[in-house]
């Protein structure tokens, strides 16, 4: 047991899918693994254990925000052995070229979080995804037909921007910035520090620019797309 996840050792997959709402995970674990049984509701951040096509697979809710993710990254590497982690999450796209409902692979993830600076001194650090799990992420959605859209994303750590800021995200658009969620930036700096896998696939649920929101019915569809693609990882 560490100590936000009460599970035993051995009890976690070196494979582990993680989204941010715990209740995302009950349902993956519900709906897609065979055999999964819970192993941690600590403060209700549920993970479970199964298969998927025979293969072991954890999914863990993470919470919101960067050190709330980073709590349960830290856990899942140093305490139980995670070599390979996929986020699972949602994002707001910023661009025109991004539209609500797409996948959205994040190769590297630029932050407005203290959290990357402060680890290198002040410098700035540049979060990359995995290449290979990136290349296979791709190959795996091309052969389930599923588009997606690959490239910088923002990691913040703020969701309510003072209403005196017009638009807080034109400069990350700029500079070419497809989406914006709040965990990616700390899970790739904390996997390539331990030397495991990341990569983070998100949904856009809302658009930063026209406003547009998923209904329920298609955020869960667009939901199950991008967690096909995270399985086909499996392969
Ligand atoms: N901001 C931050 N994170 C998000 C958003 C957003 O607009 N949408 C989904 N995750």
């Amino acid at each position: 047991m560490s100590i936000h996840i009460e599970a035993k050792p051995g009890e976690i997959a070196d494979f582990v899918l993680l989204p941010g709402d715990p209740l995302r995970a009950k349902f993956i674990a519900e709906n897609l693994l065979e055999n999964a049984v819970c192993y941690t509701q600590v403060r209700g951040m549920l993970g479970f254990t199964g298969t998927y096509k025979g293969k072991r697979v954890s999914v863990q809710g993470t919470g919101m925000g960067l050190p709330s993710h980073l709590i349960y990254v830290n856990e899942l590497i140093n305490d139980y052995g995670a070599k390979t982690l996929v986020r699972i999450g949602t994002c707001g796209g910023m661009r025109d070229d991004v539209k609500v409902r797409d996948v959205v692979m994040a190769m590297s993830a630029s932050t407005d979080s203290s959290i990357i600076s402060r680890a290198v001194n002040g410098m700035s650090y540049a979060p990359t995804a995995s290449f290979d799990l990136l290349l296979k992420a791709a190959e795996g959605a091309k052969k389930l037909g599923i588009a997606v859209k690959a490239g910088n994303i923002l990691s913040s750590d703020i969701f309510y921007h003072d209403i005196e800021i017009t638009d807080p995200y034109a400069v990350w658009r700029k500079f070419g910035v497809l989406a914006v969620e709040m965990e990616t930036a700390g899970l790739y700096m904390q996997s390539s520090r331990f030397n495991v896998q990341a990569l983070s696939l998100l949904t856009v649920s809302d658009h930063l620019i026209t406003g547009e929101h998923c209904s329920p019915s298609e955020r869960q569809t667009a939901f199950m797309d991008m967690v096909r693609v995270a399985l086909s990882l499996l392969d």
